[in-house]
């Protein structure tokens, strides 16, 4: 019995097979059950000696069992070491992570500077009414200053998307009914032009306007001076420009020096060593009457910035095109 058990033993190749050996010689109809079973029909005087050889059987028959088994086991994880060699020491796959698009940066960048300077953040609609991209901002039917928005009209009479954020202001004096104001108003805008490396047909924009009494030219000066601060560097000279627009009266464009040792200084100003950073000036009485408010009674001033516009000159970026490109070797760089 032993011998053949042990023979048989030798002859299992893996662990599926141990095991079945397993159950034909200890399991419930198994070889020794079997052997025990006999047990009953050996004379009184042998069956000490017989039992203490059946346990004896069965130890060795267990032990090598064991042995076998953890062979087995040992051989089987060999084999899939060498078949599905892994190097625990390679660096692990890197997780691609996301991160905010330039535009999304440069607009926190400008909230944060401006809410330092106590202004809050007010958004309106970018499908506006003719009336409110032009009529309420001084500029009736048919007024020629309309030209200077290329407008995207839609299949409904008097709907335009906004070529501009200065809609906003309307929106914002209506609102507030009377009391002060101190907001900036981002947002995206649509102008039908031809696309370039200088203009997109959808941009975003950030207006500001300031409402109150005795708000002055001084004040907006101040606030576009310390902005330009923040944004460009300390040491940042602020010119002031006559403008146009129907909405301001006056109207300014501003201009900042650009820094002396950068070399792309030159090509941004054209030589000149100034570069136009916004429009703005004092809210025009027709536009704060349009918005509630008794032009005799309250000033403001407001501006108008491109914040793309920034950022591509922060970065020497001559394109502005890259903005909506997805083209992630343009956006990861920030
Ligand atoms: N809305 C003007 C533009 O889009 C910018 C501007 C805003 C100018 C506010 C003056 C005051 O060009």
């Amino acid at each position: 019995l032993v011998a053949d058990a042990q023979a048989a033993l030798e002859q299992c190749a893996d662990e599926a097979a141990l095991r079945a050996w397993n159950t034909q010689v200890f399991g419930e109809k198994g070889l020794l059950k079997n052997a025990m079973a006999l047990l009953g029909k050996v004379p009184k005087a042998d069956k000490p000696a017989t039992g203490a050889e059946l346990n004896r059987v069965k130890e060795s028959l267990t032990a090598a069992y064991d042995a076998a088994l953890a062979d087995a086991k040992e051989k089987a994880l060999q084999l899939s070491l060498t078949t599905n060699p892994l190097d625990v020491t390679l660096p692990g796959r890197g997780r691609p992570r996301g991160r905010l698009h330039p535009a999304t940066q440069i607009l926190r960048q400008i909230y944060t500077i401006f809410a330092d300077l106590g202004f809050q953040v007010y958004r309106t609609n970018e499908v506006e009414t003719d009336e409110l991209n032009f009529e309420a901002l001084n500029m009736p039917a048919h007024h020629p200053a309309r030209d200077m928005w290329d407008t995207f009209f839609t299949t409904t009479p008097g709907v335009v998307l906004r070529t501009h954020t200065s809609p906003g202001q309307i929106h914002v004096m209506r609102e507030a009914a009377g009391k002060p104001i101190r907001v900036i108003l981002p947002g995206m805008c649509y102008r039908n032009e031809a696309i370039s490396t200088r203009s997109e047909i959808q941009f975003y924009q950030v207006e500001g306007l300031v409402v109150g009494e005795g708000v002055t030219m001084a004040d907006l000066k101040g606030t576009i001076t310390a902005f330009a601060r923040r944004m460009f560097g300390p040491e940042r000279q602020v010119r002031i420009r006559s403008s146009y627009f129907p909405f301001t009266e006056p109207s300014i464009e501003v201009d900042i020096d650009w820094p002396k040792d950068d070399p792309n200084r030159d090509r941004l100003t054209k030589g000149t060593g100034w570069l136009e950073i916004l429009g703005a000036g004092m809210v025009h009485p027709n536009v704060l009457r349009a918005g509630g408010y008794d032009p005799d009674k309250v000033t403001g001033f407001a501006f108008g910035m491109g914040p793309q516009r920034m950022l591509m000159l922060k970065h020497a970026i001559d394109d502005i095109r890259l903005f909506w490109q997805n083209d992630l070797r343009f956006l990861k760089q920030f």
